[in-house]
C-alpha cells in the first residue's frame, strides 16, 4: 500500500527545459509538480515565477500544480497564480511568516486563495513553533512542514522538525501535512514515520 504522494520539486531540473523534465517525472509516477517561487525578499535566492508556470501549465494540462510561494506579502500573488495554473488543479502554499500586518490577515488570505479557485497550504520554517498553526489548520487543506530552511534545494534535512508533524498528525488524523527540504531514501522514513503524508524531493 502506498502511503505518500511524491511531488518533484522542479527547482533541481534544467529549467531550461522545464516543460520535457516536468513531463519525464510525470511520465515516471509523480503524483504531483512541486514548484518553488522565491522573490528574493523572504528567502535569500530567486527561482522563477507565474510567468514561466503559465508557460509550464500549456505543456502539462492534466498535471496538479502544487505552487510553494516563498514570498513576501502571499495575497499579492494569488490572481496571478490562479491565472496562470487554471486547468488540472493547483494548490498555492503561502508561509505563515510572510503574511504583512497591513496585509490580508491569515484567515483573509486563505478565503483569497479559495475564492480564486485554488487549494489552501500554509507553510511554517524550521524556527517557526507549531502552535502558530493552531488557528489557520482548520481552515487549509495542507500544512508544509519545511524541514530546511526555505531558499535553496540540496540542503540536509533536520530532523528536529519531525516533533512538529506528529503533534500536527496525532491532532489531525487526515490532514494533508507535507515535508520539504533534504528528504530522499534516507531521511523519507522518518517523515513518513512522524505522519507525514505528502514528499517533496528535489535534489534527490
Ligand atoms: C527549498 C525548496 C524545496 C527544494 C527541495 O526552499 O522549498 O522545495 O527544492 O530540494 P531538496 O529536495 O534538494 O532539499
Ligand atoms: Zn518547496
Amino acid at each position: 500500500k502506498r502511503c505518500c504522494k511524491i511531488q518533484p520539486s522542479m527547482l533541481a531540473c534544467d529549467l531550461a527545459d522545464l516543460a520535457s523534465e516536468a513531463k519525464s517525472v510525470l511520465a515516471a509516477g509523480a503524483d504531483e509538480l512541486h514548484l518553488d517561487v522565491m522573490d528574493g525578499h523572504f528567502v535569500p535566492n530567486m527561482s522563477f515565477a507565474h510567468p514561466v508556470v503559465a508557460s509550464l501549465r500549456k505543456h502539462v494540462p492534466d498535471a496538479y500544480l502544487d505552487c510553494h510561494m516563498m514570498v513576501s506579502r502571499p495575497s499579492q500573488w494569488v490572481e496571478a497564480v490562479a491565472g496562470s495554473t487554471k486547468g488540472a488543479g493547483a494548490r498555492y502554499t503561502f508561509h505563515l511568516e510572510a503574511v504583512e500586518e497591513d496585509e490580508l490577515d491569515v484567515a483573509g488570505v486563505v478565503k483569497l486563495i479559495r475564492d480564486h479557485g485554488m487549494q489552501v497550504g500554509v507553510a511554517i520554517k524550521p524556527g517557526t513553533a507549531v502552535e502558530a498553526l493552531s488557528a489557520v489548520v482548520a481552515l487549509v487543506d495542507m500544512v508544509l512542514v519545511m524541514t530546511v530552511e526555505p531558499g535553496f534545494g540540496g540542503q540536509k534535512f533536520m530532523p528536529n522538525c519531525m516533533p512538529k508533524v506528529l503533534a500536527l498528525r496525532s491532532e489531525h488524523p487526515d490532514l494533508d501535512i507535507q515535508v520539504d527540504g533534504g528528504l530522499g531514501p534516507s531521511t523519507i522514513d522518518a517523515a513518513a514515520a512522524a505522519g507525514a503524508n505528502l514528499i517533496v524531493a528535489g535534489s534527490t
